[in-house]
C-alpha cells in the first residue's frame, strides 16, 4: 500500500474532495472577488491563472501541504544535483543539466557532466553554423537544401514540436523533414520532395537500436546510394545523435559525424540535447540557445520559488487533485495558437510515458488513479470538434488552455478574434447557464411554455468544469523554452507526489520485444510462435491476404 495515503494531508485532501464536489465555481467566484489574485502566478513571460479549478484556499494550504509532507523540495534538489533519481535504471535526471546556463557543476559519478555538455553544444553549434552557412557539402560539392530528421518518439517528438512552434522565425536556408513512422510511405513521401545530392539526415536515436528508426535510416541510406553509388560518400549525408558508438560505427556513420547523449537524458526530455541538432540547423544555433535560456529561467524558478508560489509545482498538485482526488480521469491541452498545435502529442508522451504507472517506488500497488489520459488540439479546431463534449457531456475533462498576448506575424484583427474564443470558453466552462438564464432566453426569444419545457434540459450547461489558463507573452524561442521546461517539472513533481518512477518506460519495452518477435513470423518461413486466438487469426489473415 502506498504510504501517501497515509499521509494527513492526503486524508485531509479526501475529505475536501468530498465536500468541494458539491460546490459550484460560479458560486465560489461570486462569494470571493479575489479568486483571480489568490490563484494566479507570473513569471517573466507567462501568466499563470489556476482560479478557474475547484479549489478553495484550504485545499490549495492542504495541496502545498502534500507536497511538503512527500518531500517534493528535497526531491528537486536530488534532481539538480545529479542523484541517481531513476531508481529502476539506476541512472541521473539531468535534462537540466543541458541547459544550466549558469553553468554550475554537476557531477554524475565523480565527474562534472557540464564539460560533456558545453563541448557537445560547441559542436552543435558548430556543424549547424557550417550547415547553414553552405560550408557543408555534398557529394557532389552543393550546399545542403534540406534536412531529414529520422527518430521516434522522444528522439522526434520535441524536435518537430519546436520546429512548428517557431516556424515563423525560419529563413529560407534549410527545409527540415521528420519521418518517425515505420510505415514506409511517410519516408518515400519525404524523399519524393528531396534530392541525394542537397540532403542531409540526421538519424536520432538515443539507443540506436529502435527497430522504427533503424528501418528508416536503412531505407534512406539505400535511396541515397542509388544515387550517390559510393559507399564513401555518406560521411558527407549522414550524421547521428546517440548515446551508441558502438552501433552507429556499426551503421557506418564515423564518429566525428555522431553527436553525443549520455544515459542521464531521457527521451521525452531531450530536446535540449544534440536530439535538437533539426532544431538548430532549421533555426539558427542562436534561437536553439534562446531555447535553452527559456527554459534554464524556468529551472531557477522552480529551484527557487517557494512552494505556494512554485508554477510546476502548482500544475502537478492541480493534475494530482483533479484525477486522484476528483476522479476526472483525462485531461485536455488546448492551445489557442497554431504555433503550438503539435503541444498536445508531445505532452502526450510527456507525461503518459513518465508517469502512467501502477506501482510505487517500493512496486507496490497504487490505490489510487495515476496520470489522466493527455489529448487535444489547437483550440479553435477543437472548439468546432469536441467541445460540446467538453460543454455538455457528463464526463468531466479538467483543460489547460494556453494563449499568447502577441500573434507571431501581424495578423490584423485575427489575434482579438482568436483571445476571444479563449477567453469565453473558460468562461462558459466555468459558469455554465442555468436554467433560469435558459428560461429567460427561450421567452425572450418569445418561445411557448410547452416549447420550453421541452428544449430546456437540452439547453443547459452544468459549468463546473475546471480549466487553467496560460497567456505566454508571444511564442518565440525563449517562451517554447519556458514553456516545455514548466510541464517538465510539473511531470517530475506529480511523479513524486504519486510515488511513481517518471523516468523509465518498461511499458514501452514490452510492445517492442513482441513486435520483434512477430516480425520474424512475417518475413521469415517456417517462424511460428504460439499465439491467443485473436492474434494468431489475425497473422493469418495478413499472412494469407497481404
Ligand atoms: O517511445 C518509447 C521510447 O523508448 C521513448 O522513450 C524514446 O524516446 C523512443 O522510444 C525512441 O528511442 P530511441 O531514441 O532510443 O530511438
Amino acid at each position: 500500500m502506498s504510504c501517501r495515503t497515509q499521509l494527513s494531508s492526503w486524508q485531509a485532501l479526501t475529505t475536501a474532495s468530498e465536500q468541494l464536489k458539491s460546490q459550484h465555481l460560479k458560486s465560489l467566484f461570486e462569494q470571493d472577488a479575489t479568486r483571480f489574485e489568490q490563484f494566479s502566478r507570473q513569471i517573466p513571460g507567462l501568466l499563470f491563472d489556476f482560479s478557474k479549478q475547484l479549489i478553495d484556499s484550504d485545499t490549495f494550504a492542504q495541496l502545498i501541504k502534500l507536497a511538503e509532507q512527500c518531500e517534493l523540495a528535497q526531491w528537486r534538489d536530488k534532481l539538480f544535483s545529479g542523484e541517481k533519481i531513476n531508481i529502476t535504471e539506476d541512472r541521473a535526471v539531468l535534462h537540466v543539466a543541458l541547459r544550466n546556463r549558469g553553468n554550475t557543476p554537476i557531477y554524475v559519478d565523480g565527474e562534472n557532466v557540464m564539460e560533456q555538455v558545453n563541448t557537445e553544444l560547441e559542436k552543435m553549434k558548430a556543424f549547424s553554423h557550417k550547415v547553414r552557412s553552405g560550408d557543408w557539402l555534398g557529394y557532389t560539392g552543393k550546399a545542403v537544401k534540406d534536412v531529414v530528421a529520422i527518430g521516434v518518439g522522444g528522439s522526434n517528438l520535441g524536435p518537430q514540436m519546436v520546429t512548428e512552434a517557431l516556424s515563423a522565425y525560419a529563413d529560407d536556408t534549410l527545409n527540415v523533414h521528420y519521418v518517425s513512422n515505420v510505415d514506409g510511405v511517410q519516408l518515400a513521401q519525404v524523399l519524393d520532395k528531396v534530392c541525394p545530392e542537397t540532403t542531409l539526415f540526421v538519424i536520432s536515436s538515443k539507443t540506436f537500436t529502435t527497430s522504427e528508426t533503424m528501418t528508416n535510416a536503412r531505407s534512406a541510406v539505400a535511396w541515397f546510394l542509388n544515387a550517390a553509388q559510393n559507399e564513401a560518400e555518406i560521411a558527407k549525408h549522414f550524421v547521428a545523435v546517440s548515446t551508441n558508438l558502438e552501433k552507429t560505427r556499426a551503421f557506418g556513420i564515423s564518429d566525428e559525424n555522431v553527436f553525443t547523449m549520455w544515459d542521464w537524458v531521457g527521451g521525452r526530455f531531450s530536446l535540449w540535447s544534440a536530439i535538437g541538432l533539426p532544431i538548430a540547423l532549421y533555426l539558427g544555433y542562436d534561437k536553439f540557445e534562446a531555447i535553452l535560456e527559456g527554459a534554464y529561467e524556468v529551472d531557477e524558478h522552480f529551484k527557487n520559488a517557494s512552494l505556494e508560489q512554485n508554477i510546476p509545482l502548482i500544475m502537478a498538485l492541480l493534475s494530482v487533485w483533479n484525477t486522484s482526488f476528483l476522479g476526472y480521469q483525462s485531461q485536455a491541452i488546448l492551445p489557442y495558437d497554431q504555433a503550438l498545435h503539435m503541444l498536445p502529442a508531445y505532452l502526450q508522451q510527456g507525461e503518459m510515458e513518465s508517469n502512467g504507472k501502477h506501482v510505487t517506488f517500493a512496486g507496490q500497488t497504487v490505490p489510487y488513479t495515476t496520470v489522466p489520459l493527455i489529448w487535444g488540439m489547437t483550440g479553435i479546431n477543437g472548439q468546432h470538434a469536441f467541445y460540446q463534449c467538453l460543454h455538455q457531456g457528463n464526463v468531466i475533462v479538467p483543460a489547460d488552455f494556453i494563449a499568447s498576448l502577441k500573434p507571431q506575424r501581424d495578423v490584423a484583427k485575427h489575434h482579438d478574434i482568436l483571445l476571444s474564443n479563449f477567453f469565453a470558453q473558460t468562461e462558459a466552462l466555468m459558469a455554465g447557464v442555468n436554467e433560469q438564464q435558459v428560461r429567460a432566453d427561450l421567452s425572450a426569444k418569445g418561445k411557448s411554455e410547452a416549447e420550453i419545457e421541452r428544449l430546456l434540459p437540452h439547453k443547459i450547461h452544468e459549468g463546473n468544469r475546471p480549466t487553467t489558463s496560460m497567456i505566454l507573452d508571444e511564442v518565440d524561442a525563449k517562451a517554447v523554452g519556458r514553456l516545455i521546461a514548466l510541464y517538465e517539472h510539473k511531470i517530475f513533481c506529480q511523479g513524486i507526489i504519486l510515488e511513481v518512477c517518471s523516468f523509465d518506460q518498461w511499458g514501452v519495452e514490452l510492445g517492442k520485444g513482441l513486435a520483434s518477435a512477430i516480425e520474424a513470423e512475417l518475413t521469415q518461413d517456417g517462424v511460428t510462435h504460439p499465439h491467443d486466438s485473436s492474434t494468431a487469426g489475425l497473422i493469418a489473415y495478413y499472412k494469407q491476404n497481404r
